[in-house]
């Protein structure tokens, strides 16, 4: 399978082009693509927010052709039992800021779509298999997804309320759409870094580095997994 790496950090994408250090670099709308010349994988940061890694995403697939794609960053918490370095894998992922309730729709649904996209099972269980090996806490949860960095509990509350979310981030759903629309599997990893209420902020700058070193390990490893 050819598969394509989008990562939220760049201080990731670094170290994952570190590793396998033999990659060509490729321009392409307005971001930059990487091909590992040893498995031929690509890889690339999402850019912040759901259209830009909606963009990433289609780019990965119809210019590139990758045939899956997994997704890694950071997350902030909305489960209480998440706990700061958790990974989290998104079983579902809904977009939290879509709001067509005017005309009697549910929030997170646009016509056409549906409120919750589901994450594909073999590669959630090839994720699940290298945390567990890797001795990572890994829970599975869902996911919501908006273009806002979230900071205050009482917008926190609401998603976890409206959504049953456990975690908060802001490429997750968008990606998904993409992928399900074109029929490529995809599996969500996230990092806890912040808990999306007042300390967000300084929460997330300080774990990023940690986080992009354990999402980064994870994927190297289900990449090895997969025969890549
Ligand atoms: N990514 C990491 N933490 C986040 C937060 N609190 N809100 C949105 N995206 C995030």
């Amino acid at each position: 399978m050819k598969v394509g790496i989008l990562g939220a950090m760049d201080e990731e994408i670094m170290l994952l082009l570190e590793h396998y250090k033999d990659y060509e670099s490729i321009c392409f709308g307005g971001n930059t693509f990487y091909k590992i010349k040893q498995n031929g994988i690509i890889i690339a940061s999402s850019r912040i927010g759901k259209v830009f890694s909606a963009l990433s995403a289609s780019i990965m697939i119809l210019h590139f052709g990758c045939e899956g794609i997994i997704f890694t960053g950071v997350a902030g918490g909305v489960n209480p039992k998440y706990k700061i370095g958790d990974l989290v894998l998104g079983v579902e992922l809904a977009q939290h800021d879509v709001d067509i309730t005017a005309f009697g729709h549910p929030f997170g649904f646009l016509s056409g779509g549906k409120v919750f996209t589901k994450t594909d099972e073999k590669l959630n269980s090839i994720a699940k298999e290298v945390a567990k090996n890797e001795g990572f806490r890994m829970y599975e949860g869902i996911i919501a997804t908006g273009d806002q960095f979230i900071h205050n509990s009482e917008r926190k509350e609401w998603i976890k309320h409206t959504f049953k979310a456990d975690a908060i981030e802001m490429e997750g759903a968008s990606v998904a759409v993409v992928c399900d629309n074109l029929q490529i599997p995809f599996c969500i990893l996230r990092a806890i870094s912040d808990n999306a209420s007042d300390e967000a902020l300084v929460s997330y700058e300080e774990f990023l580095e940690e986080a992009a070193r354990k999402s980064t390990r994870l994927v190297i490893k289900m990449l090895e997994k997969m025969g890549l």
